[in-house]
């Protein structure tokens, strides 16, 4: 039997540079902290400044000698993203890691800046908009590697794309996180379709936690049955250190590629030390992949110039 992967296994990172959203929380946190230990430089991406101070501060008291960089960036605001991406481009003509992993789960209908449903518009479309304004220095980094953090959740989501964001009603906070779970896999497959059409070096990967213990049910407190089993969660939930395993290892693992989905090795995927997991036929649908990105850069106004071009012959 081959022993499980840990944050042990995590390659040098040295001269590397990772860029993880909602880094100040949970399995970001994690995230950032094991990247920084392993010495990369690691841009922490978060919307709030005090929040991702204290974070830096967490993660320097357990690695002093961590490389971090702090830029503020809500991805349920354009404007936030753009002014983050253009930062990030002034000082940085790489990026070999970006971690889409900040999220929101089962919120009450609500908006984003820019009018999007709030958690297709923070977890889908600001993550879209981000990778797409940082595309360029993605593909000037050999061995670039994107990894969107989904869900089991992507199983409850369904695209349509009638009623993409409940113009027309039927909003339901699990329908709607899973939408944006389902959406964040249709990225990542046709992401890296487009990566491999364009002969770039760069790879798109997934993976999702299982059932960890972070901040993220901070929505579901109005729920009595939540609130009740709350003495459960610990017996439930793995810690937020195991829950970034599978985060870690599609991003650093040499022999991962592509167009892989990591997740807990446990019973029902919700605990353990991380392996390939499939994801479901709705997530692999190439035709909704392709139609999700015309329509996410229709939304975001956000273009990926070069994956866009090799795609009309492709
Ligand atoms: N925990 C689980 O069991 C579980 C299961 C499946 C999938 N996931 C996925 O894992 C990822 C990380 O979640 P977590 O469990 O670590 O939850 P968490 O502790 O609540 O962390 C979420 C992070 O996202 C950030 N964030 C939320 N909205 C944002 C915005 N508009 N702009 C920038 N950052 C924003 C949060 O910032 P603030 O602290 O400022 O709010 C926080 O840093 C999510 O994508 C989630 O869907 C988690």
């Amino acid at each position: 039997m081959t022993s499980p992967w840990t944050a042990d296994d995590i390659p040098d990172q040295t001269g590397r540079t990772a860029l993880v959203t909602g880094a100040n929380s949970g399995i970001g946190f994690e995230t950032a902290k094991e990247l920084a230990r392993k010495k990369a430089h690691v841009v922490m991406a978060c919307r709030d400044p005090h929040k991702a101070r204290s974070a830096a501060d967490a993660i320097r008291a357990d690695v002093p000698d961590a490389s971090l960089e702090l830029i503020d960036l809500d991805l349920a605001d354009l404007a936030s993203v753009r002014t983050f991406a253009g930062t990030f481009r002034e000082s940085h003509d790489r990026l070999d890691l970006l971690i889409n992993n900040a999220g929101i789960m089962m919120t009450p209908y609500g908006t984003t800046a820019d009018g999007f449903e709030q958690q297709f518009g923070t977890n889908h479309l600001g993550h879209f908009a981000l990778t797409g304004l940082l595309i360029d220095p993605i593909l000037a980094t050999p061995g670039a590697r994107v990894v969107n953090v989904s869900s089991g959740g992507h199983r409850m989501g369904s695209i349509d794309f009638d009623n993409l964001q409940y113009e027309d009603g039927g909003y339901g906070p699990a329908r709607a996180y899973g939408r944006s779970k389902l959406a964040n896999l249709l990225f990542t497959y046709e992401l890296q379709r487009r990566f491999r059409r364009a002969g770039a070096r760069a790879e798109a990967l997934a993976a999702h936690p299982g059932s960890t213990d972070t901040d993220l049910g901070r929505h579901l407190e109005r729920y009595r049955a939540v609130r009740l089993a709350r003495p459960l969660t610990g017996w439930i939930s793995q810690s937020a250190a195991m829950g970034a395993l599978p985060t870690l290892r599609a991003a650093t693992d040499p022999d991962a590629f592509g167009g892989q989905y990591f997740g807990p090795a446990g019973r029902m995927e919700q605990r353990g030390y991380p392996k390939i997991v499939p994801s479901n036929d709705a997530s692999h649908d190439a035709d909704d992949a392709r139609r999700l990105w015309d329509v996410s850069e229709a939304l975001t106004g956000v273009s990926y110039g070069p994956l866009d071009t090799a795609t009309v012959d492709g």
